[in-house]
């Protein structure tokens, strides 16, 4: 586009350069006998006058007329036809150069440098139908503003009949005297034209430049508006998981894809809340409604003992009964505590806890269970500040006590340290047992995933108790995790934010 534009433009400059051309060489040769031009051979001495008459009417233009004087243009055609052989065209062209040479007036540029023609431009302006050509050449305008950089110059070359005025002195000027033929070289600078082009593409160049930012600036702006409802939908998504499931993500009235993809969001979280609270809800029902029967079947199993006499055998069957239903209770009570934390209903009493004390208080309430099978359970660690639910945490600690006890540990430490800059406490439990296969540990969190299905149920887990750990963990704020090393032994590590505690001075610790 920018570059058509330009030739277009230079065209027409040339266009009108050529034109203005023409009119000054129509106006020269109509103007020739006027100026009273000398036959120009005769003596240069008197034409000077004339010259600086001539550069005055063409200020602009650049001129030279050489005189053939009767040679007219079919003379030429001959001269430098097909009819000769080229041995006489160069002799012609020759004699030509010599009539030129010494017939010629320059005005408005040097005479020592005068436009010469090649053989080639000569034979082409003899030919050309219009006896006329158009050249672009580096003239020397010794008379210009810049007169030692050469200028380009568009010259039009003219060969025709021109009426040269004879000398006033001449006895024959008396009569009429007959046209004589001549090449007249008419040039103006093309300086202009160029100075105009330059700008011209400067501009050009700018403006696309400026249209490209323009439109690279509008396209990021655009394409960022476009996007914003996009990327409100994904930040409100993002937000919304197991726990939130009746959050909603904000629907843009854009009326396009964008509203339509919200839309379906929302009705595909219609769906998952729905499923999840049914879900919820049997596990909930159904524990409730276990727990009656099982509390029956346990307590008459127990009077059975205390109240009856049983045969051995008798005494051995009521015996499992009431351990497999305590299992049941207590597999029940599991239950129910997950389909509660689910519906988001952890209720937390949160209060100071200092993290020494309260592991040296688990390790106390476990130290029967540790000593039965021959455990050495410790508590080490700083007294660390934080605000959590004692009783929870104690749940979570005990279950992670339970499994490296369960797993056949000889030592188990807890340990408590300071992290993140004391913005949170790591309370660690850490055994000497068997170890997690790499492949398992992920997945332990998961409710009923056990390791090692046969020995871990005759130790009556059921699988639940990480499931619960975390979910108390996450109504904390906090994580838990696993770091195990086969035949090495694992580390549980539960990390919570410290809150709200006050800061305590030194004076004030006990
Ligand atoms: N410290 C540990 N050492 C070895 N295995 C462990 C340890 N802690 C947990 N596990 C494995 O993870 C499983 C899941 O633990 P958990 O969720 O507490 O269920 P449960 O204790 O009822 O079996 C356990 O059955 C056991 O196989
Ligand atoms: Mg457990």
């Amino acid at each position: 586009m920018a570059v058509s534009a330009l030739l277009l433009m230079q065209r027409s400059l040339l266009g009108n350069v050529d034109s203005a051309i023409s009119d000054s060489q129509r106006q020269f040769t109509g103007l020739v006998s006027q100026l009273g031009f000398d036959s120009p051979a005769e003596t240069s001495a008197r034409s000077i006058p004339l010259v600086s008459r001539a550069r005055g009417l063409f200020p602009n233009d650049i001129i030279q007329i050489e005189d053939l004087v009767f040679y007219d243009r079919d003379w030429l055609i001959e001269a430098l036809g097909p009819g000769r052989t080229p041995e006489q065209r160069r002799e012609n062209i020759a004699y030509i150069r010599r009539l030129m040479d010494s017939r010629r007036v320059v005005i408005g540029f040097l005479a020592s440098q005068p436009l010469r023609l090649s053989d080639a431009e000569l034979t082409q302006l003899v030919e050309s139908p219009a006896g006329r050509i158009t050249l672009t050449r580096e003239i020397q305008n010794a008379f210009g503003s810049q007169a030692d950089t050469p200028t380009t110059y568009r010259v039009q070359v003219t060969l025709g009949p021109v009426q040269l005025d004879l000398s006033p002195t001449d006895p024959l000027a008396l009569n009429a005297p007959p046209p004589s033929f001549a090449i007249t070289y008419v040039g103006r600078s093309l300086a202009g034209v160029h100075d105009t082009v330059n700008t011209l593409q400067s501009v050009l160049a700018l403006l696309f430049l400026t249209g490209l930012i323009m439109a690279g600036v509008g396209a990021y702006v655009l394409a960022g508006q476009a996007l914003r409802p996009l990327r409100q939908v994904r930040q409100a998504a993002e937000r919304i998981g197991g726990q939130t499931l009746t959050e909603r993500v904000p629907v843009p009235q854009t009326h396009d894809e964008v509203e339509a993809l919200a839309g379906s969001l929302n009705a595909m979280l219609d769906r998952l809340e729905s499923s999840f609270e049914a879900q919820r809800r049997f596990t909930s029902d159904a524990s409730h409604e276990l727990r009656t029967p099982v509390t029956a079947i346990s307590g008459h199993a127990s009077y059975l003992l205390r109240r009856t006499e049983p045969s051995g055998q008798q005494r051995e069957s009521l015996n499992i009964i009431v351990r497999e239903s305590e299992r049941l209770t207590n597999l029940i009570a599991s239950l129910l505590q997950l389909a509660r934390s689910d519906s988001g209903v952890v209720n937390l009493t949160r209060q100071p806890v200092f993290s020494g004390l309260f592991l040296s208080e688990v390790a106390r309430e476990l130290a029967p269970l540790a000593s039965g099978q021959q455990t050495a359970l410790t508590a080490t660690g700083p007294d660390i500040p934080f605000e959590g639910d004692p009783d929870r945490l104690k749940q979570v600690i005990i279950n992670l006590v339970g499994n490296a006890l369960k797993a056949g540990a000889q030592h188990v430490t807890m340990s408590s340290s300071a992290e993140e800059d004391g913005r949170e406490v790591r309370l660690t439990v850490r055994d000497d047992g068997p170890g997690i296969p790499a492949e398992h540990l992920a997945r332990l969190f998961d409710r009923f995933y056990r390791v090692e299905d046969s020995r871990s149920r005759d130790q009556g887990g059921a699988g639940l108790g990480l499931s619960i750990a975390r979910s108390i963990v996450d109504a904390h704020g906090g994580r838990i995790w696993l770091e195990s090393e086969v035949g090495r032994g694992t580390a549980a590590h539960v990390q919570l934010p410290v809150g709200n505690v006050p800061v305590l001075d030194d004076d004030d610790v006990p």
